[in-house]
C-alpha cells in the first residue's frame, strides 16, 4: 500500500453499506473507488463494506464479478493482487428483497459487532425504495446521530415525488446526515472551477455581463443508453443530465464568490443561481429549447441502433438530447445567455464549457477584418485542459495581421499523478462529513421547479423530438459544436 503523507488523514473506523449492492454502479464505481483509496493507504483505521443484494446465496457470482469490476479499474492486477485479496475480505454480502425489519436482522448483528464505527448507509436502488429503507433503518434501531446516508440520483421524477421521498427519509435521517450525490461535483476540473475562478484576480474582474457575451456548456455523449433502457426512458436528457449535472456546472460558473468553502456557504451561494433561473413558459420554450431523439446512424465506422431500437419500445416520445437557453435573471448575468446542450450517442464524448467574452469596444486597426473574441475554453472530459483564446499578431514586416491563437494549460502535462475518480473524492468527503458537494434539499427542489417548467411547458405545446441521426452532432448539428449563435429551429 501507498502510504501517501498528505492523504493519511485519520478518519472514523466506519462501516459502508450499500444498498443495491450488486448494481451496476456499486460495481463500477463504489467499489473501485473504495479500493483505490485503500490502495492509496487512506483508510488506516479499521472499516467493512456490505453490500446488500436482493439475492440469496449469491456469494460466489458477487465476489467474480467484484474482482473483475476492481481489476478492470487498475492498470496491473499482478502489481495489486494482495491487496485485491485484502480488500475482499472486508466486503460482506447480506440478502434483502423487501427491506423489512425481519430481513434488517442479520444486517445489524452485523453491524452490532462494531459499535464504535460510524454506518454509511449508500443508497443506490431506484429512489422508490429510499423511503422503505430509510423506515426500517430507524424502525430496527440501526440510525443513531453518527450515521449517513448517501442518496443517488435521481431523487424522483418531479418536484412532488423528490419532495416526499425527502419527507420519508427526513423520519430516519436529518439534513446533515443527508449526502445527495452528483458525481459531476466531484471531477477534478469541476471542483478546479472553482480555484479557477476565486484564486484568479484576472477572471474574477471580467466575470459579469460586462464582458461576457455567452456562456456554453456542453456534455456530449457517445454511448447510447445501454442496459439502461428502463430507467432511462422514465428519465431522458432533461431529468437525467439537466436537471443535475449542467445545473451544478451552471451554478459553478454563475455563483457569487462565497465568503469561505464551507458547505452551508457554498450552497447558499449556488440556490440564489438556481432561484434566479428564468423559468420557461409556453412561448420560450419553443423559442428557447430544442429537444431530440437519435436514430440510427454511423458511430466512427460502426453502424448504431435507434434509440427505439436500443429500449425496444416503438413509440416512444423520451429525449435524448436536448438544447437550452437559459437566463439567470441577476445583476452579474442581466440578458447573458447560458447555453446548455446534452445528448447521447454524439460523435465523441466530450464535456466543455465555453465562456465567450466579448469583442473590444472599439477596432484600432481598422484596415483589418472583424476581430474574434477572447474564450475561455475549459474542457472538463476527456483531454481535460483549460485555453485562453486571444488574439495574436502574426509576425510579418509591415502592417498588422492577426489571428486568435490558444494559450493552453493542458491537466495531463502539468500533473502527472493519476486523477482520482469523481466517487472517490465523493466518499471521502462523506467519511470526513464534509458536505460541500452535496446537494441540499432547497437546491434540489429550486432545480426541479426550473426543470418542471420546461417539461410541463413541453406538455403544454405538445412539443416534438427533432430526429438527428447517431453519430452526429444533434438536430441542427451545429449546436453542439461550440458555436456562439442559437439555431432556429425550421
Ligand atoms: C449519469 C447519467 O448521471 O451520468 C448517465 O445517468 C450519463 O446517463 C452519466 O451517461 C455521464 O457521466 P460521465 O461521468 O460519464 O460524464
Amino acid at each position: 500500500m501507498n502510504k501517501k503523507k498528505n492523504q493519511t488523514e485519520k478518519f472514523e473506523p466506519f462501516n459502508i453499506i450499500v444498498f443495491g449492492g450488486d448494481g451496476d454502479l456499486a460495481l463500477r464505481k463504489i467499489y473501485p473507488a473504495l479500493f483505490h483509496r485503500f490502495m492509496d493507504g487512506q483508510f488506516i483505521n479499521p472499516f467493512n463494506i456490505v453490500a446488500i443484494t436482493r439475492h440469496e446465496n449469491h456469494d460466489e457470482i458477487f465476489q467474480l464479478k467484484l474482482k473483475k469490476f476492481i481489476s478492470e479499474s487498475i492498470t496491473s492486477v499482478e502489481k495489486h493482487a494482495s491487496e485485491i485479496e485484502t480488500f475482499m475480505q472486508k466486503v460482506f454480502l447480506i440478502a434483502a428483497k423487501n427491506h423489512n425489519a425481519l430481513e434488517y436482522k442479520k444486517l445489524s448483528e452485523f453491524l452490532n459487532q462494531y459499535k464504535n464505527y460510524q454506518n454509511i448507509y449508500y443508497f443506490s436502488t431506484p429512489s422508490s425504495a429510499f423511503g422503505g429503507i430509510s423506515r426500517t433503518l430507524k424502525e430496527t434501531n440501526l440510525v443513531n446521530p453518527h450515521s449517513k446516508v448517501v442518496l443517488e440520483k435521481p431523487l424522483g421524477h418531479s418536484l412532488e415525488s423528490s419532495n416526499e421521498i425527502n419527507d420519508q427519509i427526513s423520519q430516519a435521517f436529518n439534513e446533515k446526515q443527508i449526502y445527495r450525490i452528483d458525481h459531476y461535483l466531484g471531477k477534478e476540473t469541476v471542483q478546479n472551477l472553482m480555484v479557477l475562478r476565486f484564486t484568479n484576480n484576472l477572471f474574477e474582474k471580467a466575470w459579469n455581463c460586462e464582458n461576457i457575451e455567452n456562456v456554453q456548456i456542453t456534455v456530449a455523449e457517445s454511448l447510447g443508453v445501454g442496459s439502461r433502457a428502463g430507467y432511462y426512458d422514465n428519465s431522458g436528457a432533461l431529468l437525467d443530465m439537466v436537471q443535475n449535472h449542467l445545473l451544478q456546472l451552471l451554478c459553478l460558473v454563475a455563483m457569487e464568490p462565497p465568503n469561505i468553502l464551507e458547505a452551508d456557504q457554498v450552497r447558499n451561494e449556488k440556490l440564489k443561481v438556481l432561484d434566479a433561473l428564468r423559468l420557461f413558459n409556453k412561448k420560450s420554450v419553443v423559442t428557447d429549447t430544442i429537444k431530440g431523439q437519435y436514430t440510427r446512424g454511423n458511430l466512427n465506422g460502426e453502424e448504431v441502433s435507434s434509440y427505439l431500437e436500443d429500449i425496444e419500445k416503438y413509440s416512444s416520445k423520451t429525449e435524448t438530447f436536448v438544447a437550452i437557453k437559459a437566463f439567470v435573471d441577476n445583476w452579474r448575468w442581466k440578458n447573458v445567455p447560458f447555453y446548455l446542450r446534452t445528448g447521447k450517442r454524439m460523435k465523441k464524448r466530450y464535456s466543455e464549457i465555453v465562456i465567450n467574452f466579448k469583442t473590444v469596444k472599439h477596432n484600432i486597426f481598422p484596415s483589418q477584418e472583424q476581430m474574434s473574441n477572447n474564450k475561455l475554453i475549459i474542457r472538463l472530459q476527456p483531454e481535460e485542459r483549460i485555453e485562453l483564446v486571444q488574439m495574436t499578431k502574426i509576425p510579418g514586416p509591415g502592417g498588422y495581421r492577426y489571428k486568435p491563437i490558444s494559450l493552453k494549460l493542458d491537466y495531463i502535462d502539468s500533473f502527472k499523478e493519476r486523477f482520482p475518480d469523481a466517487y472517490e473524492r465523493l466518499i471521502i468527503d462523506v467519511i470526513r462529513g464534509n458536505q460541500t458537494l452535496f446537494m441540499r434539499q432547497d437546491e434540489l427542489q429550486a432545480a426541479w421547479k426550473w426543470t418542471e417548467s420546461i417539461s410541463n411547458s413541453w406538455k403544454l405545446v405538445n412539443q416534438t423530438n427533432i430526429l438527428y441521426e447517431a453519430g452526429t452532432w444533434g438536430p441542427g448539428d451545429s449546436i453542439m459544436q461550440g458555436e456562439d449563435t442559437w439555431v432556429t429551429k425550421s
